[in-house]
């Protein structure tokens, strides 16, 4: 089993940088080089971006942040690596030196990626002296959130390598495809640039503008694609007689043609003034930055939703996403409930994401309810009720909930919540939770819950086992001594 401690980066670029917040976010050290006089400003951005996008990822426990090393010669960048990732621009020249030059100074058992886009690894690895550990790990933009990674070996790429490399990138959360054979632009680019290649000529042909052809992608088969990718969109669209049908139906068309596949349109100046002005005009004045963080939100998003397709047990990306959050949660350290200076239990730090607020700018209503759930997920840990409890198949329900709405959360506001156990039973468990302001200490929203132990498979309430409620009775008495809170046994409309 490879395990990356260390990770070294020659090159930080749009691509370079991402894979540095992509390791360091999984806890791995990143040592970097990139003669850009500007690299560590351009990297700390992308680390900025990508903690934003992570907060609001996951609740799962990330390990600490890896740490940051600027160095000043690929031969520094290389020490300890455990993998080394080289995303140079795209020249065969250039790349194959610098990818030479960490063959010569890399210990011999370190992972040698590629990010290229289309450059063959037979070609990258001619001059190595050790090609054996170079492969192409061909990422997708923002590495940081989209899981793909291309593996492609090349003529003397070994096969243990593309196995190592395999199990370095679930690591770090991301998921590796091999790549059978080596051609130019792996899989991924070829569709990319088929695609690409027809848009272009309905923007020269006027038939369409870049709006709207984005629009027509992104209102309709791109979010089929997200989901599912080709092959088993069209095994649907074949209806009830699936994928021969559709090939029968729709494959003599591909010899009409409708496309101009084979031709390539001449990118002139004036294509390339009237690509740029309408795409301007679609940008509406947004900078990169502020679309990097619109785009980020959005993936966020369908991830989340993907995590919650196929009847909750998760789809694609979004299987992907639970799998590795599961395994986050494995690893972090197993909480103790600390009832030492009898108090409410401080179960949880957050802070308000952008895709958290409304039209107001404040935190929108379910987020309230988001959070008091992570906040009962945080006090079922300490009883020992985590993710390998409810796959054994018993959990806790929540059969109601009364939030109370005190204050306002903002965008960017530190939240912190606290959990009262008000009372417990076998199979009953009645807590008080507060969310506050880690500035004010002022209270925002208050919630009482009733949660019920269930056979899940069953779908019944039962007793919780004892190792549950021996932990649970300790929590309870000690807080039978708290005084009940403000706002318990409230109820909707009742007078101040
Ligand atoms: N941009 C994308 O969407 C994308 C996606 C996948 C793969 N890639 C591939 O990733 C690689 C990098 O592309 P990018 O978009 O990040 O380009 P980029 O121009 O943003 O970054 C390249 C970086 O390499 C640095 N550099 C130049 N010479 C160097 C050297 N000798 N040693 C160390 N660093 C050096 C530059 O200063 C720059 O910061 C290319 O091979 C590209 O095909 C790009």
């Amino acid at each position: 089993m490879t395990e990356i401690k260390n990770a070294a980066c020659v090159g930080g670029g749009v691509i370079g940088g991402a894979w540095v917040a992509r390791f360091a976010l999984a806890g791995i050290d990143v040592k970097i080089f990139d003669p850009h006089p500007e690299a560590e400003r351009i990297i700390g951005e992308v680390m900025a971006n990508a903690e934003r996008a992570y907060a609001m990822l996951t609740m799962a426990p990330l390990p600490p942040k890896g740490k940051l090393t600027f160095c000043k010669s690929i031969e520094e960048t290389l020490k300890d690596a455990d993998w080394i990732q080289e995303s140079v621009p795209e020249r065969l020249e250039l790349k194959r030196g610098v990818i030479t030059q960490i063959d010569a100074a890399a210990r011999p058992d370190a992972l040698i990626g590629s990010s290229t886009s289309g450059l063959l690894p037979s070609d990258l690895q001619a001059e190595m002296k050790h090609p054996g550990r170079m492969f192409v790990a061909h990422p997708y933009n923002p590495v940081y959130l989209l899981p793909l990674v291309e593996l492609v070996g090349g003529k003397k790429t070994s096969k243990a390598t593309i196995e190592r490399a395999m199990q370095g990138v679930e690591q770090i959360g991301m998921k590796g495809v091999v790549i059978a054979k080596e051609i130019e632009a792996f899989v991924g680019d070829r569709l990319l640039e088929a695609l690409w290649r027809e848009a272009l000529w309905l923007i020269q042909d006027d038939i369409c503008d870049t709006e709207t052809l984005d629009n027509v992608m992104r209102y309709s088969f791109g979010m089929r694609w997200a989901q599912m990718g080709l092959f088993e969109t069209y095994r649907i669209a074949g209806g009830e007689a699936g994928m021969r049908h559709f090939l029968a139906q729709f494959g003599p068309c591909l010899k009409w043609p409708w496309t101009k596949f084979t031709d390539v349109v001449d990118l002139d100046d004036a294509l390339v003034e009237k690509i740029g002005a309408q795409s301007d005009a679609q940008a509406a004045g947004r900078s990169i930055r502020e679309l990097e963080r619109i785009r980020d939100e959005n993936l966020v998003g369908i991830m989340h939703a993907l995590k919650s397709g196929n009847g909750g047990e998760g789809w694609g990306a979004g299987k992907l996403l639970a799998d590795f959050e599961a395994k986050l949660w494995a690893n972090a350290k197993k909480p103790e409930a600390d009832l030492g200076d009898v108090k409410p239990l401080h179960i949880l730090d957050t802070k308000v994401s952008a895709a958290w607020v409304d039209y107001n700018g404040h935190m929108t209503e379910h987020r309230y309810l988001q959070v008091f759930g992570d906040t009962s997920d945080g006090l079922l840990r300490l009883i020992g009720v985590d993710l390998e409890y409810v796959r054994d198949g018993h959990s806790y329900y929540t059969v109601e909930t009364h939030i109370r709405n005190l204050g306002e959360a903002k965008l960017g506001d530190a939240l912190y919540s606290t959990c009262q156990l008000l009372s417990s039973d076998e199979k009953r468990l009645h807590l008080f939770s507060t969310i506050y302001n880690a500035a004010t200490k002022e209270a925002v929203a208050t919630a009482e819950q009733m949660m019920l132990h269930v056979d899940s498979k069953a779908g019944k309430a039962v007793a919780a086992p004892a190792k549950v409620l021996d932990k649970l009775k300790a929590i309870t008495e000690a807080h039978a001594g708290l005084p009940t809170p403000e706002g318990a046994g409230r109820f909707v409309g009742q007078k101040r």
